[in-house]
Parts: C-alpha cells; structure tokens; sequence
C-alpha cells in the first residue's frame, strides 16, 4: 500500500483533534462554568494533536508542529495578522522542505563528528569521487572536496531553498551541486555514495545501489540502515546523539 504523506496526516489529526476539543467545550459546562479561555482551549487541542501524532508514531519534530499550529493559528486570529504572512511562511517551509512533504526525506544537517568519520574512511584510498544523493546545503560536498584524495565531490538537490543556498556554498567553497533527483541521477561515476534521508526510501536506495555502484565502492548511510541487509561495518559516533554510519562495502554484495 502506498503511504499517506505526512502531511495529509498532519492535517488529519489536527482536523480529529479539533472536533474532540468541540466537544469537549460542549460537555465542560457540566463541570466547569464558561467562558473559556481561547489559548488555553489551543493549548489543550495541540496537547491531543501531539498525543494523536505520537500514537500513530509520526516523526519527533512533527510532534512540535502539531503542538504549536493550533495556537499559533488562535494567536494570528486574535491579532488579525495579515494572512499573508501566513501564506509567505508556509511557501518558505515548502521551498525548504518540499522533500519532507513527498518523499517523507526532511531537512537535517550532518555534523562535524560525521564528516571527520567520512575523512577517516577514505584516508587509505587514492581516488575518490563523492556524491551526497539530498545534499541540503551543500556542507558535506564543500568538506569532502576539500580532502586531498577527493577528486569530485558532487550533490544534488530537489528542495529549491537548500538547493540555491547549497549552490551559492558550493560556487564560493568548491564542489558541485545539481538540482537533479537522487533517483535519477547516475551513481556509475562515483565510489562513495553518501545518504542521510530517513527509514522510507532505504528498500528503494539499495535496489539502485547494487545496480548502479562498482563493486569497489562504498555506501555510507547516516542513521539509517538497509532493512533486511547486514552492513559489512557500523560506526558508532562519539556525539550527542550517538549517530550510526551504516556502512556498505560493495564487495561485499556483489559478485
Ligand atoms: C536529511 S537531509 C541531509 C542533507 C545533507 N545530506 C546532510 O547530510 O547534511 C536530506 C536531504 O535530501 C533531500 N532530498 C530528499 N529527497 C530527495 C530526492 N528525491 N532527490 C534529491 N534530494 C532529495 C532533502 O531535500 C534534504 O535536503
């Protein structure tokens, strides 16, 4: 079965979670005399939407989300904010994760501790050409092309906002950025390929992996592992969130 969006999802829940709250406020009176205080009243329907969310396991920082629109929503009411500031917010959270929206791959960014791993990973290799498939803002490519055995150290993109600002990162800091999708695009050109998306396109990734990579290169994944695929290595991260690199020696799957 093809999976909702999450943001359908979103919106479903925050729909639910609206008609609890109405009737809530129609049984309250028999406990509590009205009137009610409208923020609290968002608060308590964001609380439920946050509950609801948690329940059906949606990801953590849409947790946060469902929590804060209700009451961001009362507060733009009560102050009668033009709605176009609305509307300008949420083209800017499309611009910068459209991603998140369609393929479930929001925007976070890898940290130092990670890149010094990719470094050490490849210091014993001559040659190496590079790809982050969903390269955000382009850090990961301006580090890695600055490793002397990187010969190419490419991206790409499809959110615009990370794209253009990816783009202005790499033209100033070396490396290249495409606006081209990870699932278009071709891996036969590089031996390591570097992912940091999320559980849902790992089956899919690793259908295009064993098809397109030489069997001398590697996969590195941020976080998130191949179900069903043992990685030849896994790295365990010294920082806060003790991050795992799933890491695939091609050789290792391929005859
Ligand atoms: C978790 S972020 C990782 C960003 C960067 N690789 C890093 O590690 O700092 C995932 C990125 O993949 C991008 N992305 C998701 N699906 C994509 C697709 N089909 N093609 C290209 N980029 C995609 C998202 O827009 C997002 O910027």
């Amino acid at each position: 079965m093809k999976k909702i969006p999450i943001i359908f999802l979103a919106v479903l829940i925050q729909a639910i979670a609206f008609g609890c709250l109405v009737a809530l406020v129609w049984l309250l009176p028999l406990l509590i005399e009205p009137p009610y205080n409208p923020l609290f009243l968002s608060l308590i329907m964001g609380l439920m939407a946050t509950l609801f969310s948690y329940l059906i396991k949606l990801p953590k920082w849409w947790l946060w989300l469902q929590l804060f629109f209700p009451i961001i929503a009362y507060l733009v009411i009560r102050e009668e904010l033009n709605p176009l500031y609305g509307l300008l917010i949420f083209v800017l959270l499309l611009l910068i994760f459209s991603n998140s929206f369609v393929n479930r791959v929001p925007l976070y960014l890898t940290n130092t501790k990670t890149r010094l791993a990719l470094s050490k990973l490849i210091k014993d290799l001559s040659e190496v050409n590079f790809i982050d498939l969903g390269s955000g803002l382009g850090g990961n490519v301006v580090y890695m092309f600055k490793q002397p055995q990187v010969k190419t150290s490419v991206g790409v993109e499809t959110a615009p906002l990370p794209y253009l600002l990816s783009k202005i990162n790499c033209f100033l800091n070396g490396g290249e950025i495409y606006a081209e999708d990870l699932w278009t695009t071709s891996l036969q050109n590089f031996n390591l390929v570097y992912v940091f998306l999320s559980p849902q396109p790992m089956p899919k990734l690793w259908q295009k992996i064993v098809v397109e990579m030489d069997k001398d290169s590697v996969l590195v994944s941020n976080s998130f592992s191949i179900p069903g695929v043992t990685p030849s290595e896994i790295w365990e991260l010294s920082d806060r969130r003790k991050t795992n690199l799933y890491i695939y020696y091609l050789k290792d799957f391929k005859k």
